[in-house]
């Protein structure tokens, strides 16, 4: 019940009828769900193990091995670094995680060693001992210990060896700190409802794969199973499933590497519009036309830069979806139209949900063509959202995916620029609860057929694989853009994700870099925050500290909930308005640098935040630090999120670090006190980097380098239109500092035409004589040079 007052009259506001709704609603589902489970109980098996080894298949990439408990393990090498194990019974998973990539055959030598089997490529060595308990090796160094599976009714569990020291990253989104050792998390997409705070969970999007790092190197692990489930990692990491074959991807190796290739399987984010990198302001609230132009205005009048403004669920006629209410919005597209000529997109919001209701086209066709969830009787299965009584398309079932994405046109036929799927666990209002179907929902499964204990976690994934489709086809001339709320492994195809109905309040703030930090471990390469947190309201400290670190996130929004007080910058006071501006300022000259952190996302899996222990994961101090990380190559951001905080302590990676605003200079591998003030983030960049700016529309190529740095250091700046799919440029500059000289190299590929002339800024260093090109130049604060060029040298 005490779900049920947060849900009327807290953030998520529902109002008196859904309120009245959502206890029959709870009844149902318990009731319903008791039912099921009993159901599943009664056809439960014996507790099982695998039993002795009884027989052996070998192939070319693998083998299968028979154990006496009618129990087959299926081993399988897609790349020297990457093997697939397979624990069957139970169905094996749809691919809906996968990327489209087709993996070669590579060989493994097979070879018996005493009772147990040896498989091994160049790199990676299984060895399956009699029991089925598998160990792993890495050129000969042992990684990770398997014990043999546990298989009880048609739930898989597993536990495996964790050392002392092991450190946990990844699993999708959590509201936890970085290291994940000591906790245990639900797999199971879940709206919160309306706020959530620190070790609350789950979330609308927690994921099976971690990256385990501990004293023998690391390795990341993704269990292919979409079931209900859960992952602990206490003295030993247990991972069980509610069904489906137990099948587990590993790789092993550093986090860089890993990420490579956990992003080959499992997929990319493509190169997004330029103008999705730029901020975005939201509300729940904004009711009409004159609300959005206010907000328009309100950012001109301000001086502050605007690219998105996003329409919550206010814009829909009675919150059906794919409806616009023609009073609030008489002519959406001439809104749209206005508002591109002042530089500023649209984004509406879209929920899966289809009100019940006859006289409603959607409903009717849906209905009609069978495109909804059933019950396990053939009933429609009913939920409640903000529309009252709904229907869920069941999007695993591919009819129903073409249906919805042939309904898109409508909002984008409007000028809307990008779509923003909500509520999509999919979320019902409950008073008390799983705020979702039953268990018993009926889905396709792209023909396989499976229960909502299988289909659940992937609802998201493939709203969004819809959606991501639908903008492609309608719109081949565009790039895609779309953000999610929930999602599975592989969302970053599709979506861009965003931590949702978090609370204001410093931890939650400090959370949210753990938690993106964690997001893009998971292959979540872009990621953001509500800015100042959705549900309560954030103080003016806490709303600058929030604006500040989310100019270094990938997504790069201010929203809140229509309970809270209105929170635009300009409600914070002039003096607030004048260090946010500052903020908007660095992200928009950062966005040449920024832009290309999103095509190293699309080339390699990167995610733009990487933890501190990224490039160097042997040095110790690195791996414990929550509250300092890199957002791209080589900019180290160091927020702050601490109230009334003057002073912060921040290790730096072996190296030179600069500072980004005054060119002051850190040595690495030591902690430095930083003093600290409200107008800015504290942020330093590597020395031997070449960070591009847009300045007052110029290009600039701000060298950050000290006098004693001796290393290499490569930076890529990649170029293009920054919205759909033509010519592109990428260039990398190779800095190398000797004694008295710094030279730079640089290489051009591709055919996107940059301007004829760029900036040089050279910071860390008192440069005594450039050269370019063996020409001699004077060096200022804004030298002038050929944007072509091929060497520059540079005396201390
Ligand atoms: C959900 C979303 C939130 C949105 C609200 C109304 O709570 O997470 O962002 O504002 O629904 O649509």
């Amino acid at each position: 019940m005490d779900n049920l007052k947060k849900l009327i009259h807290g953030s998520s506001g529902i109002g008196l009828g859904n309120g009245v709704g959502a206890i029959r609603y709870t009844n149902y589902k318990k009731s319903t769900d008791k039912v099921y489970m009993a159901s599943r109980k009664k056809k439960k098996g014996e507790f099982r193990i695998p039993g002795k080894i009884s027989g052996i298949d070998k192939n070319k990439t693998g083998l299968k091995i028979r154990f006496q408990n009618e129990i087959e393990l299926e081993i399988k090498f897609l790349d020297s670094n990457l093997v697939r194990t397979t624990w069957t019974p139970g169905d094996l998973p749809v691919p809906y995680a996968m990327s489209d990539k087709e993996w070669g055959d590579i060989n493994v030598q097979i070879k018996q060693k005493d009772d147990s089997w040896m498989i091994s490529s160049d790199t990676l060595s299984l060895q399956v001992h009699p029991c089925g308990s598998i160990s792993y090796f890495e050129n000969e160094k042992s990684i990770r210990h398997d014990n043999p599976p546990r298989l009880e009714g048609k739930s898989w569990a597993l536990t495996s060896d964790l050392k002392k020291e092991a450190k946990i990253f990844g699993m999708g989104e959590q509201a936890n700190k970085f290291d994940l050792r000591g906790s245990s998390m639900e797999l199971w997409n879940t709206d919160p409802g309306g706020s959530y705070k620190l070790n609350e969970g789950p979330l609308y999007m927690p994921m099976p794969v971690y990256y385990c790092l501990d004293s023998n190197g690391g390795h990341l692990i993704f269990h292919e199973n979409s079931y209900k489930g859960t992952i602990s990692f206490e003295e030993e990491v247990k991972a069980s499933f509610m069904g489906g074959a137990l099948r587990t991807y590993f790789i092993a190796g550093d986090i860089k590497d890993v990420i490579v290739i956990f992003t080959e399987l499992t997929g990319r984010a493509s190169l997004p519009p330029h103008w999705a990198l730029g901020f975005h302001q939201s509300r729940w609230g904004y009711k009409n036309e004159a609300d959005i132009r206010r907000i328009a205005k309100g950012y001109q009048d301000n001086q502050l830069p605007l690219s998105c403004i996003h329409m919550d669920i206010d814009y829909m006629d009675a919150y059906r979806v794919f409806t616009i209410d023609k009073e609030r919005y008489p002519d959406l597209k001439k809104l749209s139209g206005e508002m591109e000529e002042q530089g500023i997109k649209l984004v509406t919001i879209l929920d899966p949900a289809v009100k019940i209701d006859k006289e409603y086209d959607v409903f009717m066709e849906g209905l009609k063509n069978g495109y909804f969830c059933k019950g396990s009787d053939g009933h429609l299965m009913r939920g409640l959202v903000w529309s009252g009584w709904s229907a869920f398309p069941d999007f695993t079932n591919p009819d129903t995916r073409n249906w919805w994405k042939s309904k898109y046109p409508l909002l984008l036929d409007e000028g809307i620029a990008g779509i923003w799927h909500d509520m999509n666990e999919p979320a019902s209002f409950v008073s008390d609860g799983d705020p979702t179907l039953p268990f018993s929902t009926l889905h396709d499964l792209d023909g396989k057929q499976g229960d909502h204990l299988e289909a659940h976690n992937l609802y998201g994934l493939n709203m969004s694989r819809a959606g991501h489709e639908s903008l492609k086809e309608h719109r081949p001339e565009k790039r895609p853009w779309l953000l999610t709320r929930s999602g599975w492994v592989g969302i970053q195809r599709y979506a861009w994700h965003w931590t949702a109905d978090i609370e204001s309040s410093w931890e939650a703030l400090r959370m949210t870099v753990s938690g993106l930090l964690n997001l893009g471990i998971s292959g979540v390469s872009h990621s953001g925050s509500d800015i100042g947190g959705f549900s309560g309201m954030a103080n003016t400290e806490l709303f600058i500290r929030w604006f500040q670190l989310a100019g270094f996130t990938p997504f790069f929004r201010n929203h809140s909930s229509h309970h809270t007080p209105d929170s635009e910058p300009w409600e914070y006071g002039p003096e607030a308005v004048a260090i946010i501006r500052a903020s908007l300022r660095v992200r928009e000259r950062l966005l040449p640098y920024i832009y290309t952190s999103s095509w190293q996302a699309a080339e390699f899996g990167y995610p733009l935040m990487r933890p501190m222990f990224w490039d160097d994961q042997d040095d110790e101090a690195l791996l414990n630090i929550e509250d300092c990380y890199f957002f791209g190559d080589h900019l180290l951001v160091a927020p702050v999120m601490v109230e009334g905080q003057t002073e912060k302590e921040v290790y730096f990676p072996k190296g030179t670090w600069i500072d980004f605003y005054d060119g002051s200079i850190y040595t690495g591998g030591q902690i430095h006190t930083i003093k600290i003030s409200i107008e800015k983030i504290p942020l330093f960049v590597r020395s031997g980097a070449v960070i591009p700016t847009i300045e007052d529309g110029s290009r600039i190529l701000n060298l950050y380098i000290s006098n004693n740095s001796t290393e290499k250091t490569i930076s890529i700046i990649y170029s293009d239109e920054g919205e759909g799919y033509g010519a592109s440029k990428q260039e990398e500059f190779i800095v190398v500092g000797e004694l008295d000289r710094i030279i730079i190299n640089r290489k051009v590929s591709g055919k996107y035409p940059l301007p004829t002339n760029s900036g040089l800024r050279i910071i860390g260093v008192e440069a005594k004589s450039v050269k370019i090109d063996g020409r001699a130049i004077d060096v200022g604060e804004k030298t002038i040079i050929k944007s072509k060029f091929e060497k520059i040298l540079i005396k201390v």
